[in-house]
């Protein structure tokens, strides 16, 4: 898609869209190398847009597994299906809050990497702490969240649901992002104490 055509859609929906250009193939690449997607069995993406990073997530997939992609602007939706028809794709034109409804659906016990390009300053706040908490409970242990913004503002957010939070910046994309690579926080289950 050109970068017109992606600054309409902008426009017609700036809060859900929240990025004047889509992300440029130095910030893909650099979040691709927090993930070992060769083991993988199951990837979730949230708000795919014009699916650069879903292209470079697929080319390096294993064919046995699928990428679950939430993305709620119809017009992409659109687009992703015709663009990519891969059988390991998943395209779920509804909001990411409701990935584990999902995954259960299509027979995911959790994820191992999931990647996100949601504009999460300009989402309302109770929608993006749903979010963040859904996708820590369905990470499977050892999983991780993998999210780009243009500010440190999430940071805070980040550490207090998924506690270590690692950041990396990369320059190269307009505007310069910062990527955020959170692990799964393991909540241990309590024993109870008979007395
Ligand atoms: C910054 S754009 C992503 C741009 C993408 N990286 C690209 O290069 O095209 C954010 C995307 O998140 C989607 N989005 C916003 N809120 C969402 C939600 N609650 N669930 C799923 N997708 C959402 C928007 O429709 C938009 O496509």
């Amino acid at each position: 898609m050109s970068r017109t055509g992606f600054l309409l859609r902008f426009l017609k929906n700036p809060k859900q869209i929240g990025s004047v250009t889509p992300s440029s193939r130095w910030l893909c690449r650099r979040l691709l190398t927090y993930a070992d997607l060769a083991h993988a069995k199951c990837v979730v993406e949230f708000g795919p847009g014009t699916a650069c990073l879903t292209q470079m997530i697929l080319d390096r997939l294993s064919l046995s597994a699928s990428l679950v992609a939430f993305e709620v602007n119809y017009e992409f939706v659109h687009d992703l299906r015709k663009k990519i028809p891969h059988s390991g794709l998943l395209v779920v034109h509804d909001s990411a809050e409701k990935l584990e409804k999902y995954l259960k659906a299509y027979g995911h016990s959790g994820a191992d990497y999931i990647f996100s390009g949601l504009p999460f300053t300009t989402l309302p706040p109770r929608i993006r702490v749903r979010i963040l908490r859904a996708a820590n409970r369905a990470l499977k242990n050892g999983g991780k969240f993998i999210a780009y913004q243009y500010s440190l503002y999430l940071l805070r957010l980040l550490r207090v649901i998924f506690g270590d939070v690692r950041v990396v910046f990369e320059p190269r994309n307009i505007p310069p992002a910062f990527c955020f690579i959170c692990s799964k926080r393991i909540t241990r289950k309590k024993r109870k104490v008979k007395r």
